[in-house]
């Protein structure tokens, strides 16, 4: 059976869609079951419907509190019995009901080389910073900003002309790519969290 994957998203998705494309590859080893997100009239849930995956969104302003926005998050997500959740440019923190939930489960990808630059600035830190390369992260999701285990990383260099968006363009070139490769991996061979590694294979 492939792995289930729910996949939440807050903006254009191309994550999203390298990952529903790989979906479709026999033998790739997951299915996306379902696409959430935190605001509607966005492309990554068109991307989704294009492709009849079933949506879901969970608006953060429809709820008193913050905890009841997660809790109502959680229920979302559960209500399609995921193996993996990914955050694939989900804007938002997950807290305490999504992670005793799915934690352990879910994983995120920030565009940068953890531990640098976290948070929601990655590729125009690393520029003001002036390094030479950066890259991509898929880590364990925990309850800091863009703390948890590393899955994988990948590196692309900074170029002397590189505006921001640039910058960010060939990261997330790379990044989808890691995604794609990574989550099949966990997929099909299954992984496990050793503190703060995490090998792939049983
Ligand atoms: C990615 O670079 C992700 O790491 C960051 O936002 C971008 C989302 O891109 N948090 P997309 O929505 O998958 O196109």
């Amino acid at each position: 059976m492939p792995s289930r994957l729910v996949v939440l998203v807050s903006g254009a998705g191309t994550n999203l869609e390298a990952l529903l494309e790989a979906c479709e590859q026999a033998g790739y080893g997951a299915e996306v079951v379902a696409v959430g997100a935190d605001r509607d009239g966005i492309e990554g849930l068109e991307r989704a419907r294009r492709r009849d995956v079933p949506t879901f969104v969970v608006p953060l302003a429809d709820f008193a509190t913050r905890e009841s926005w997660d809790d109502a998050l959680a229920a979302a997500v559960a209500a399609h019995e995921p193996d993996l959740v990914v955050l694939a440019g989900f804007m938002k923190l997950v807290g305490p009901a999504f992670l005793a939930r799915f934690g352990g489960r879910t994983l995120n990808t920030h565009p940068a080389l953890s531990p640098a630059f976290p948070g929601m600035h990655g590729p125009r830190d690393a520029l003001e910073y002036g390094v030479k390369v950066t890259g991509a992260t898929l880590f364990v999701v925990d309850a800091g900003v863009d703390t948890g285990a590393i899955v994988a990383q990948t590196v692309v260099p900074v170029e002397d002309d590189d505006t921001t968006a640039s910058l960010h363009e060939r990261i997330k070139h790379a990044e989808r790519a890691m995604l794609v490769d990574t989550v099949g991996r966990m997929a099909r061979e299954g992984f496990r969290l050793d503190g703060r590694r995490v090998r792939l294979g049983g």
